[in-house]
């Protein structure tokens, strides 16, 4: 069952030429909450979030967005409500790092982008949220892959939408940087954001999440709330990997510890 809520995939198939990826996929994103997407590899979790950013067509069903099917409305009508931070982004060259983080504005400029108060405080601030604000004058190409990524999230902040589909957004970042980021996530989940962020760090995504989504195969295979969904079974069937389960001592949250070969008992 498929409930209301401003985003939500109904029935839909996604994939690529010659591939199917999902097959009548149902995916309610609850209002409010910090939703996490976790899957073994090629899954389709980045092909759910492009279809929910409205840059995927599926080929039946249809993504909805505050009642209206998203592919109904236009692209900037679309970009005011929901951001996307793509798993993959190429900057164009030369571009430095103040100018792209401005190009998160684009849809609240018109045809001649003028800026406004609004787009450079939005601009500063994420630029300060993400702290590449040292950053504003340096080629992205110069940067390295974790500073990058800060940038591409401090562009997704400035879009300033209701709804961030956030597609691997710690990848590249160092330990320190990676809980800043989420920290940062969860405070803007705490003002009020929707997030659906796609993460492979189990453990952050049971910290983090409000609502727990995991996909198998281009299928949702359960979903909850953390401490309900991560099991010891589900990890292994899901992901083929033998771990214990265990409170974390400090959140409270399901802590998967994967075992190895060296700590896997012989049958
Ligand atoms: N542009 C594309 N053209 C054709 N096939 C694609 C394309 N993008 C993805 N696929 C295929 O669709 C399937 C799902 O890919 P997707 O990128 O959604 O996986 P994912 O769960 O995000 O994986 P990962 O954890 O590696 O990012 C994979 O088999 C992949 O090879
Ligand atoms: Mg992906």
């Amino acid at each position: 069952m498929v409930t209301e809520g401003r985003l939500r995939a109904a029935g839909v198939t996604l994939g690529y030429e010659r591939r199917t990826v999902s097959t009548g996929l149902d995916l309610a994103v609850p209002d409010d909450s910090f939703t996490v997407v976790v899957g073994p590899n090629a899954c389709g979790k980045s092909t759910l979030l492009r279809a929910l950013a409205r840059l995927l067509r599926p080929a039946a069903g249809e993504v909805v967005l505050d009642g209206s099917s998203i592919h109904r409305m236009a692209t900037k009508e679309v970009a005011r409500r929901v951001g996307l931070l793509p798993q993959t982004a190429l900057a164009p060259e030369g571009i430095t790092v103040g100018e792209l983080v401005a190009r998160g504005r684009y849809p609240h400029q018109n045809l001649f982008r003028q800026q406004s108060d609004a787009d450079r405080r939005a601009v500063a601030d994420a630029m300060d949220a993400t702290r590449v604000t040292q950053l504003a004058d340096v080629p992205v190409d110069e940067l390295s892959g974790g500073q990058r990524q800060r940038v591409w999230v401090a562009m997704a902040l400035a879009q300033q939408t209701g709804i961030l589909l956030l597609d691997e957004p710690t990848t590249f970042l160092d330990i320190a940087h990676q809980i800043e980021l989420m920290d940062l996530f969860a405070r803007l989940h705490a003002e009020g954001a929707t997030l659906v962020a796609v993460l492979h760090d189990l453990n952050h995504a049971a910290r983090y999440a409000t609502h727990l989504v995991v996909m198998q195969d281009g299928a949702v295979v359960a979903q909850g709330r953390p401490g309900d969904v991560v099991t010891a079974e589900l990890v292994e069937e899901v992901f083929g990997l033998p771990c214990l389960v265990i409170p974390d001592p400090l959140a409270g949250t399901p802590l998967v510890i994967p075992r190895g070969a060296a700590h896997t008992a012989a049958d």
